[in-house]
C-alpha cells in the first residue's frame, strides 16, 4: 500500500515536472515581431515567409503583424511587449514615425531593426543609429531606366513619339530615390526631357498608380509609345493597366517593375502585356537576415550593423522568371 502510494507520488511528480519543463520550453522560446506596412503585397508576404524560416532554423517565434498606419503600429508594439516579445523588425508605414517608434520600443525594452524603408528623424535626416537593412534605391532606379531605354531602342521606337510616365510618391525617400534614378538614366541615354511626365500617386498600390497614369495619358494623346516607371511592381502595373484602358497594345508599352515578387501573375498571363519584366530583389534575404539579427541581438547581445546593404537585382522577363524565382526558392 505504502509502496503503491510512493510510486504514484513519484510518478505524479515526474509528470508534473515534465509539464513544467514542457511549458517552460514553450514560454522560453524567444519571440520577435515582424511588422510590415503593406501585408497585401507579395513582397512583404515573402519577407514574412523567410523570417519564419529563420525562426524554424534557429528555434524562435515570429509574430507577424500588419502595420498599415501609425496608430496600429504603436498599438502593435504594446501587444508585442505584452506577449513577451523582445524585439521586432519593421517596414514602417511612414518613415516619419521613426522617432515615436524608437521611443516606444525603448520604453518597452524592445530591440528594433528596420527593413526596406529607413526611419527619418524630426530633423528630416535618416535615423542612422537604428539598424537598417535595405538596398541602394537610387542604383536600382538607374538600372530600371537603363533597361527601359535599351528595350525601347531594341524595338526601334522613335523617342520623339514616346512618352515616359513616372509614377512618383515623393514623401517616401525609397520611392523618390528610385524614380529619380530612373529618370536620370533615361536622360543620360538621350531620352527627351520634355517627354518625361511625373504622375504623383496618392497611394502606393495599383489603384494609386492607375489613376495617376490615366491623367498623364489623357493629357498627352499625341504619344505613340509609352515607358512606364514606378518605385515597385505595383506602381508599374497600375500604369500598364492605364495604358491598356487608353487603347495601347503591348508592343507599344514597356514597363519594368522593381521587386519581382508582385509580377508573377502578370508574367503568367497567356497574352503578353506591356509589363516587360521586373528587377527581382531578395525578399528572402531581407526577411531571413533581419529576423535573425533581432534574434541574435536579444539572445546573444550581438548588435546588428547600422547599415546592411543588399544589392542583388536580376531582370526577370517572361522568358526566365520561372527559373529565377525557383532558383531563389520564391516559386
Ligand atoms: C519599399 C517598397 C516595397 C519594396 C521594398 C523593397 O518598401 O514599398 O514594395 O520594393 O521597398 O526594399
Amino acid at each position: 500500500m505504502i509502496k503503491k502510494y510512493i510510486l504514484s507520488l513519484v510518478l505524479s511528480s515526474a509528470i508534473a515536472l515534465c509539464g513544467t519543463m514542457n511549458s517552460g520550453w514553450a514560454a522560453d522560446k524567444v519571440k520577435i515581431g515582424f511588422l510590415v506596412k503593406q501585408p497585401e503585397e507579395p513582397w512583404f508576404q515573402t519577407e514574412w515567409r523567410f523570417a519564419d524560416r529563420a525562426a524554424k532554423d534557429h528555434g524562435f517565434e515570429v509574430l507577424k503583424i500588419a502595420a498599415p498606419d501609425g496608430e496600429r503600429t504603436l498599438a502593435a508594439l504594446d501587444s508585442l511587449a505584452a506577449n513577451g516579445a523582445q524585439g521586432f523588425v519593421i517596414c514602417t508605414p511612414d518613415p516619419r514615425l521613426g522617432p515615436s517608434i524608437v521611443a516606444k520600443a525603448k520604453a518597452l525594452n524592445l530591440k528594433v531593426v528596420t527593413v526596406d524603408d529607413r526611419f527619418v528623424g524630426s530633423d528630416g535626416k535618416f535615423m542612422e543609429d537604428v539598424p537598417y537593412l535595405g538596398m541602394d534605391a537610387h542604383a536600382i532606379g538607374q538600372q530600371q531606366g537603363s533597361l527601359l531605354i535599351a528595350e525601347a531602342k531594341k524595338r526601334g521606337w522613335n523617342l520623339a513619339e514616346t512618352g515616359a510616365i513616372v509614377n512618383t510618391f515623393e514623401e517616401l525617400d525609397t520611392a523618390h530615390q528610385r524614380t529619380s534614378g530612373s529618370i536620370e538614366s533615361l536622360i543620360a541615354a538621350g531620352f527627351p526631357k520634355d517627354n518625361i511626365f511625373s504622375a504623383p500617386n496618392r497611394t502606393t498600390d495599383i489603384p494609386g498608380s492607375f489613376d495617376a497614369s490615366n491623367i498623364i495619358l489623357t493629357q498627352h494623346p499625341d504619344k505613340k509609345n509609352w515607358l512606364v516607371i514606378g518605385m515597385n511592381d505595383n506602381a508599374v502595373l497600375g500604369g500598364i493597366r492605364a495604358t491598356e484602358g487608353a487603347g495601347f497594345k503591348a508592343p507599344n508599352v514597356i514597363g519594368i517593375g522593381i521587386n519581382g515578387t508582385d509580377v508573377v501573375a502578370e508574367l503568367e498571363k497567356k497574352e503578353v502585356t506591356g509589363l516587360y519584366g521586373s528587377l527581382l530583389l531578395s525578399p528572402n534575404v531581407h526577411g531571413y537576415k533581419t529576423a535573425l539579427m533581432v534574434y541574435d541581438w536579444v539572445t546573444k547581445g550581438i548588435e546588428p550593423p547600422k547599415f546592411t546593404p543588399i544589392s542583388d537585382a536580376t531582370l526577370i522577363t517572361r522568358e526566365n522568371f520561372k527559373q529565377k524565382l525557383t532558383e531563389m526558392g520564391l516559386m
